[in-house]
């Protein structure tokens, strides 16, 4: 099967303000200059937020990534995870059509998506609220066969009980995920033989299923007020209830950390022969260069030597600077900000001036050596091609 860009595609693409602050929160998770690593979970936030990926979606990701579009396009075509093309507003169902859920009937929910939904995998319902694929197996084979709608499996299904699960979604209700036939989860038909709580009548559904039911998430868009922002390695409080009860939950990295809570001895530590706790002198050693860098200007703390800038580019226009490999349209933009308008300038470049750049390029630290910037820029400056400006220029995606 061909995986290509739909050909209609939305003018824009914008994550919601949660989605944003968890985005920027996921590439934290990176070392400096391999964010690009994030690609796959922020792609996949962009597609539960829409449905599907659209281009702008991918240039988007690719964007606050730094990453060339191609390479972001790359990943999006591999995996059959990723929706290039609009799914139904309300679900998209995949039907395991691997060999448990085949020899148990899925066949016959295919037909039932054939019915009710479209005659193609992929086509959208008539009323634009259903569509529907074939997928692998999805670890559910002891309750086959199954599908996966949205977050949950719908499990033991039969024609009839998936004909009404779809018709009860079409009506805007969030069916009860899970076995469809009673089972509590893969027992045998026959009952539980063991572990009988559920029997006991202590449980009425498992933990997934009763989650599943009280986020109503089956036929939501996740769009990041779903739970609160998981990053404790970034601030120490995102994911908790914070000391300070001005700062609220789902608040951006940034923000947390800014008014998170002095770090403080517990009440019973030791204390060392200077008679100084020792996460208190951590904490004092590590807040010293912070008031010394907030009393002198950003250019003289960073390390290296910051090039000669120009307030505006020459007459003639600046230089497209996206022809330097690992230059967006983001980067090119903080680039036009910080002085750098043309290709000689970064040509120009000593080790010092190299190392002052990489450091103030806030996000993208560490790209100018990384792509090696000085080398790519010479050859442009000379009204050379790179690999990268004659690929870029022929097929214009950079
Ligand atoms: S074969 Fe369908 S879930 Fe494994």
């Amino acid at each position: 099967m061909l995986r290509r860009l739909h050909p209609e595609q939305p003018e824009s693409f914008a994550f919601t303000p949660d989605n944003r602050a968890w985005a920027e929160a996921q590439i934290t998770k990176y070392p400096e200059g391999r964010q690009a690593s994030a690609v796959i979970p922020l792609l996949w936030r962009a597609q539960e937020q829409e449905g599907w990926l659209s281009r702008p979606a991918i240039e988007h990701v690719a964007e606050m990534l730094g990453m060339d579009y191609i390479r972001a396009l790359e990943v999006a075509t591999f995996y059959f995870m990723f929706q290039l093309q609009p799914v139904g507003s309300v679900a998209h169902i995949q039907v395991c059509g691997t060999t448990s859920c085949m020899i148990c009937g899925a066949e016959d929910l295919i037909a039932v998506c054939r019915e009710k939904i479209a005659p193609k995998a992929h086509e959208l319902s008539s009323d634009g609220k259903f569509s529907w694929e074939e997928v692998e197996c999805l670890g559910a084979c002891a309750n086959a066969p199954m599908a996966q709608i949205g977050k949950d499996y719908y499990e033991d299904l039969t024609a009839e009980n998936f004909a009404k699960l779809i018709d009860d979604l079409a009506a805007g209700k969030v069916p009860t995920p899970g076995p469809q036939n009673g089972r509590y989860a893969c027992e045998p038909a026959s009952g539980l033989t063991s572990l009988k709580e559920f029997d006991s009548g202590k449980t009425t559904s498992n933990a997934s299923v009763q989650l599943a039911t009280d986020l109503g998430d089956t036929i939501k868009r996740i769009d990041g007020t779903e739970v609160p922002l998981l990053t404790p390695w970034n601030d120490r409080g995102a994911n908790h209830r914070p000391a300070d009860p001005s700062v609220k939950l789902n608040t951006t990295p940034q923000e947390v950390g800014a008014k998170a809570a002095k770090p403080k001895p517990a009440g019973n530590a030791t204390v060392d022969e200077t008679g100084i706790e020792k996460r208190e002198a951590q904490a004092k050693s590590k807040a010293k260069p912070k008031a010394k860098a907030a009393a002198q200007p950003e250019s003289d703390v960073a390390p290296g030597k910051k090039p000669r800038t120009m307030k505006a580019p020459r007459k003639a226009g600046a230089d497209d600077l996206k022809m330097i490999k690992g230059v967006g349209p983001k980067l090119e933009q903080m680039l036009h900000k910080l002085g750098f308008f043309h290709f000689d300038q970064v040509a120009n470049w000593t080790q010092d001036e190299v190392q002052w750049v990489d450091q103030n390029l806030e996000g993208f630290k560490g790209r100018v050596s990384r792509d090696d910037w000085v080398a790519q820029a010479t050859l442009l400056a000379e009204g050379k091609e790179t690999e990268f400006s004659a690929k870029a220029k022929k097929g214009g995606v950079y």
